[in-house]
């Protein structure tokens, strides 16, 4: 017993650290592209975070971890920095996801995620194709705030697919293009006229 708490604790000081390193993996490197790779924990709660809005028509049933072709579900979930759910919520991922294979498992999803990071705010808008039981990566399109000009990708994949609240891990590959630095510069210029 007290060597199962000893790994648990282990293994959550060590997520705990590894969040620490990859968050503050920031570089500017390679080709002047500065770039942020980190990782976080989605949980969905069926009816409580996420909801079937449309039923489906077709193919596989409601269950764990399918549900009918177009169905359209919506969500609003918390993003954790462990996979424990009560550890500190630093983003919201809010969408919609529209199930696109007759197998039930795969579907269409567009989301916003607003992260409240340690020197980074503002959200990033991802799109894709994602799948329930395999992990999948999807295109960062853009983002607000801090993450203006954002491109790169992240990767969601499953954790605890049990019970009714669902756990992914997601991981982000974001880069700046060089000129994004420019326009917050800019931007920071003109706001210091304005106060001056
Ligand atoms: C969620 O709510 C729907 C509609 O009220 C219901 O049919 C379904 O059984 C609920 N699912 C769970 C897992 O509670
Ligand atoms: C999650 O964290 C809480 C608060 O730190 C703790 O009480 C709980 O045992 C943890 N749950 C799991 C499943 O590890």
């Amino acid at each position: 017993m007290a060597q199962i708490l000893h790994l648990y604790l282990l293994a959550t000081l060590l997520l705990a650290l590894s969040f620490k390193a990859t968050s503050s993996s920031r570089h500017s490197g390679n080709n002047g592209l500065k770039s942020l790779h980190f990782a976080l924990y989605q949980h969905e709660t069926i009816n409580k975070t996420g909801y079937i809005i449309v039923n489906g028509v077709a193919g596989a049933g409601v269950g764990q971890t399918t549900t009918p072709f177009g169905t359209l579900f919506a969500f609003q979930d918390p993003m954790t920095v462990t996979a424990n759910i009560s550890s500190k919520v630093v983003a919201i991922a809010e969408g919609t996801s529209i199930t696109s294979s007759f197998d039930g498992l795969r579907s269409i999803s567009i989301a916003k995620i607003t992260l409240r990071l340690k020197n980074h705010m503002g959200s990033i808008s991802i799109v894709g194709g994602t799948h329930n039981i395999k992990p999948a990566d999807h295109p960062v399109v853009g983002g607000t705030g801090d993450f203006m000009f954002v491109q790169g990708y992240v990767t969601s994949s499953p954790v605890d697919l049990q019970g009714l609240t669902v756990t992914y891990k997601i991981v982000f590959h974001l880069y700046w293009p060089s000129y994004a630095n420019k326009f917050s510069l800019h931007d920071k210029h003109v706001g210091n006229d304005i106060i001056t």
